[in-house]
């Protein structure tokens, strides 16, 4: 390869080298001064142009967005702002940009526009740092799992199940949507599809990953999982990543060990790996913060409040103490929470999750022991409590500014208590044989959890949107690209 990366040549001592850099255009000055980006850094080279031995069609063509080669030799800077520049010996335009036509001018784009044009949003420095960070957690995770000796167990995207059993899932057919063939009874006739059978793409891979971790052990599933829920919210994505652990003989307090442990690894390496991105991803963020008043600005940048989480165990506690906490506590000094009015039973409003990990503990926040009611269907059952109470082995980790980033539980491994509740909530069995297969031979206390990926990346880059962390995001009535 003729050329060196401008990551390389940045941190650079070798002056008076000819090198060769190949990259974007981000600004040219004064039609002397290029800022070059090749991707491999959030910062531009700078080439300065010897623009008097330079053809004239070259210096037009030498536009934002244009790709172009530079030879030259790397010097001293003597600017401001870097240490290191290329003195041009010869440029040439590798491909032209029109830029009357070209989207992304040389100046600060609202996220909200970059959105529209997701498919060059990658070119800006924002979008740099934050899918780089995306890179260095989905490698980390990885890492951690690799390292504890899980086995990657890939589960497939096309299934015939709703592991949650909450109905969220698109549909995969080769039927006609017009005109089905329909049975005698007048009903869709699946029978007549691809598979044979009514299909979807997979809400999670919990299920077929409790079979592997009946095998391995341990195991860890890390791919896409589809949605359709209609939560046009900034938390919400009709298609994300998860990484969902499932280990054997595992019961929910090393279930939360292994969350936080993880949660924690993960975000040490992108700081330690990713520190140029986390600390252009802090300035942002300080940046946009000067534009709210004081009082809702935070009070810890990006860095201290990656590096708060990493030094303080996450606070454990049972959902009932959590709503005794809600109902003691006045949000806005007058009212109380208006749903506690519901009391004890009622799944957790993301105003309440807020509540507990923002104002009260002020760290991430694990709640365990939820209503069953309000879980899925595999959760491990406690003992029905004094006061009538029926919980669930489940766990779900709050973060700060994030809200749920993991959901999890030790799972029912008795088959009667199993059976009973599939029943309860309308499970047939006939369609989950080959999951209850696991409790029928060679039954085992297990547990597992899935971690929103998007999440993870969020809280991470200090993004607020989280359409802003995956490169093409899917929400309702956005699929674009
Ligand atoms: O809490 P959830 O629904 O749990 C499960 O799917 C379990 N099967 C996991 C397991 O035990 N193996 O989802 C897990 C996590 C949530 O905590 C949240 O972070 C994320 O997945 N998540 C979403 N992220 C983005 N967009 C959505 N629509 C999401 N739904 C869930
Ligand atoms: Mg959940």
């Amino acid at each position: 390869m003729e050329h060196t990366r401008i990551k390389e040549l940045l941190k650079s001592e070798e002056f008076g080298k000819e090198i060769i850099v190949k990259g974007w255009v981000r600004t040219f000055r004064n039609n002397q001064f290029i800022a070059i980006n090749d991707g491999s850094s959030i910062n531009n080279i700078q080439a300065v142009v010897d623009f008097e031995n330079t053809p004239e069609d070259i210096l037009k063509r030498i536009t934002t967005g244009a790709a172009v080669r530079v030879k030259g030799n790397l010097v001293e800077s003597q600017g401001k702002g870097q240490r290191v520049e290329v003195k041009a010996i010869e440029v040439s335009i590798i491909g032209d940009s029109d830029p009357e036509k070209y989207p992304l001018q040389p100046k600060k784009h609202s996220l909200e526009f970059l959105r529209e044009i997701a498919h060059l949003r990658v070119r800006t420095g924002t979008f740099n740092a934050i899918f780089k960070v995306r890179n260095a957690l989905s490698f980390a995770i990885h890492k951690f799992f690799q390292e504890r000796d899980f086995v990657y167990f890939h589960s497939p995207i096309i299934t015939g199940s709703d592991a949650e059993g909450a109905g969220e899932m698109f549909r995969v057919t080769t039927l006609d949507p017009i005109n089905p063939p329909l049975t005698d009874d007048g009903k869709v006739d699946f029978k007549e599809d691809f598979f044979g059978k009514s299909t979807n793409l997979t809400v999670s891979g919990q299920l077929e990953g409790e079979l592997a971790a009946l095998a391995f052990g341990n195991i860890y599933t890390f791919g896409p999982t589809f949605r359709a829920e209609n939560s046009n919210t900034t938390r919400h994505l009709a298609e994300f990543w998860m990484i969902e652990p499932e280990m054997a003989f595992y019961e929910l307090e090393d279930n939360m060990d292994l969350a936080e442990g993880l949660l924690k690894y993960v975000i040490k390496y992108a700081l330690d790996t990713c520190p140029e991105e986390i600390e252009f991803l802090k300035n942002r963020l300080l940046e946009e913060e000067k534009s709210k008043p004081q009082a809702e600005r935070s009070e810890l940048n990006l860095v201290d409040k990656l590096n708060f989480v990493l030094e303080n165990n996450f606070e454990r506690l049972t959902y009932t103490e959590a709503i005794d906490i809600l109902k003691a506590s006045k949000p806005n000094q007058k009212k109380q929470f208006k749903y506690l009015i519901e009391g004890w039973g009622a799944d957790l409003q993301s105003e309440h999750e807020r509540y507990l990990v923002e104002k009260h503990f002020k760290k991430p926040v694990i709640l365990t022991d939820y209503p069953r009611e309000i879980k899925s269907f595999y959760m491990k059952q406690n003992e029905v409590d004094a006061q009538g109470r029926h919980t669930v082995r489940a766990m779900d980790i709050l973060f700060p500014g994030i809200g749920e980033m993991v959901g999890g539980s030790q799972r029912e491994e008795n088959l009667e208590k199993l059976l009973a509740r599939m029943a309860e909530v309308g499970i047939p069995e006939e369609e989950m044989d080959w999951f209850l297969d696991t409790r029928r031979f060679g039954s085992v206390p297990h547990s597992g959890f899935g971690v929103g990926f998007e999440r993870l990346v969020l809280f991470t880059t200090g993004m607020t949107n989280i359409r802003d962390v995956i490169p093409f995001p899917r929400t309702p009535k956005n699929a674009e690209f």
